[in-house]
């Protein structure tokens, strides 16, 4: 079992949640992070810390695209253990639809 950081992290990347993982298994990308699902010890501390509500149980609805996008990127991303700013114009993009298409050019989890 793991978290998944799903598509409201893009663009807003507030980084609250990686100050309280106890195994740092987040990893950070450009527009936004991801968790390895391989190292999430699913404790779920992080779900109520992200002002964007973007951290989600992979046992939630539709969650398996963004389970196989999270270990997608968690391998090619550095590790983020400390936070950081948020992106400049998070508040903008907080709530937006359509953030994966836009960033990833793929209206698919799975796909992108
Ligand atoms: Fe880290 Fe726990 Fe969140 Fe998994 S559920 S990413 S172990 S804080
Ligand atoms: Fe993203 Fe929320 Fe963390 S916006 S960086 S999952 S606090």
């Amino acid at each position: 079992m793991t978290y998944v950081v799903t598509e409201n992290c893009i663009r807003c990347k507030y980084t609250d949640c990686v100050e309280v993982c106890p195994v740092d298994c987040f990893y950070v990308g450009e527009t936004m992070l991801v968790i390895n699902p391989d190292e999430c010890i699913d404790c779920g501390v992080c779900e109520p810390e992200c002002p964007a509500d973007a951290i989600k149980a992979e046992t939630e609805p539709g969650m398996a695209g963004w389970k196989a996008f999270n270990a997608k990127y968690a391998a090619l991303w550095p590790n983020i253990a400390e936070k950081t700013d948020p992106a400049a114009d998070a508040a903008a993009w907080d709530g937006r639809d359509g953030k994966l298409i836009e960033v990833f050019g793929a209206a698919d989890p799975a796909a992108a």
